[in-house]
């Protein structure tokens, strides 16, 4: 077999057939295929797509690449949550605590750093003092045992070829194609070993995928892969057009997420945490209908159970759990800048494109995998979607600490609010559920 042939039969627009897709994932991943010999396949497949049979072979090789984590000894109802990514999206944690606290179920969440406006929920985990992101997989595996409940940073053995493969496509303009994302995102969610997956699937202005259309065929496809690699893979497909919640940031969102654990809970974070869950849990067939789940979340984070393991868990990864209580242990930043209303009205709109921008411009998200964020800057919104609001009322507070672009931040805000006369319609951010 050679590469060559394999970019030119692609570029014929013929399927390659699994022993070539293993042939070039393999090849590629142990240098024998060079950079500019996959990047010239991966622009074929961009402009002439994968089927199904491609698609699936392609994400069955990049697990194999690596290390695949046995949780098997942890029983049947192994769960992880993944999002393709969201401004203000603080979903996973309270996903977490809350279903580890409906009974059976264990929650075992690997996440990437991750490119973006803010950083993914590694950072806004390591906002907590001493809070330790890098579990061994014994210590990951000890502590799902005892708590139900763990959370590391994802090591380079999971699907390493897809680590190889996207770090190539994301100099080569090959991201954006739906067979590649698709395979890329289960690889890694198989690799990492839970036997339930819920995925939630963003479309909208805030979202690398823009129309309800795309994120569908996204949505299928991996169910679809993952009915063909035997994985019980749900996704949930959600509007991202606006922020969610009022905080975008790192530790801003998780002093939301913690006041949500309380019970403090904007009608979007609601939503879209609840319908994930119940979705999945559903699945599993402990629970019988979504009233039952609903019921269970609202009594676990009543009783103060769900804020009590999540407190639990921060323990257990070293975190200083007196966060929880006294928000100012997150540190803050040196300026405060608070925006108001030029008019009076109900906000209609609130650009998350143009919000996930401010924050890129404070700061708080990373460009290169390795550069350094800051952690505490962000904005939060004062007002949100339907709000009524007088000329001169606050509308978000910028969180900054260096004058370096917060005009350019600033503006960003300013142009993300859209009033209208009348109150805007109930928003539904569930569009659809794909099983
Ligand atoms: N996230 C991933 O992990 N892979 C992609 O290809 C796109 C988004």
């Amino acid at each position: 077999m050679n590469i060559i042939d394999l970019i030119e039969k692609k570029k014929q627009k013929q399927s390659l057939n699994q022993e070539e897709i293993e042939y070039f994932v393999n090849g590629y991943l142990n240098g024998e295929i060079e950079d500019y010999q996959i990047s010239a396949l991966l622009m074929a497949i961009y402009f002439v797509g994968m089927d199904i049979d491609e698609t699936t072979y392609l994400t069955k090789a990049m697990v194999d690449s690596g290390e695949i984590l046995d949780l098997s000894s942890l029983g049947d109802y192994v769960i992880d949550k993944h999002s393709s990514g969201g401004v203000g999206d603080k979903i996973t944690m309270m996903f977490m605590p809350i279903v580890a606290s409906l009974g059976d179920f264990k929650v075992a969440k690997l996440s990437g750093r991750g490119l973006g406006h803010t950083g993914g929920t590694i950072d806004k985990f390591e906002s907590i003092p001493g809070f330790n992101v890098n579990l061994t997989d014994d210590k990951f595996l000890n502590q799902l045992r005892k708590i139900n409940i763990a959370l590391s940073s994802q090591t380079k053995t999971l699907a390493p070829a897809d680590g190889k493969i996207y770090a190539l496509r994301d100099v080569t303009a090959t991201v954006n194609i739906i067979p590649l994302i698709a395979s890329s995102i289960v690889s890694k969610k198989i690799a990492s070993g839970a036997n339930y997956i819920v995925l939630d699937v963003k479309f909208g202005v805030g979202a690398f995928i823009q129309s309800k259309k795309d994120a569908t065929i996204l949505a299928k496809t991996m169910v679809e892969i993952g009915k063909r690699l035997n994985k019980k893979i749900i996704a949930c497909i959600t509007d991202m057009n606006m922020p969610l919640g009022h905080a975008i940031g790192n530790s801003l969102e998780l002093i939301e997420a913690i006041e949500f654990l309380k019970g403090n809970m904007p009608n979007d974070l609601k939503e879209i945490t609840y319908s994930l869950i119940s979705t999945i849990i559903l699945k599993t067939g402990k629970f019988k209908t979504q009233t039952d789940v609903i019921n269970a979340i609202d009594e676990s984070i009543k009783s103060g159970k769900v804020l009590d393991i999540f407190k639990t868990m921060i323990n257990a990864q070293n975190g200083d759990c007196n966060v929880l209580s006294n928000y100012s242990l997150f540190g803050t930043t040196k300026n405060q800048y608070i925006i108001k209303s030029n008019q009076n009205g109900f906000i209609r709109n609130i650009d998350a494109l143009k919000i996930a921008k401010a924050c890129k411009f404070l700061g708080a998200g990373r460009v290169r995998k390795d550069d350094k964020i800051d952690l505490n800057v962000g904005i939060y919104l004062n007002k949100h979607y339907g709000d009524k609001v007088n000329k001169n009322e606050p509308i978000a507070t910028i969180y900054y600490n260096n004058e370096k672009n917060f005009l350019e931040a600033l503006q960003n805000v300013n142009e993300a609010f859209e009033y209208s006369s009348k109150m805007p319609p109930t928003r539904t951010l569930l569009y659809k559920i794909i099983e």
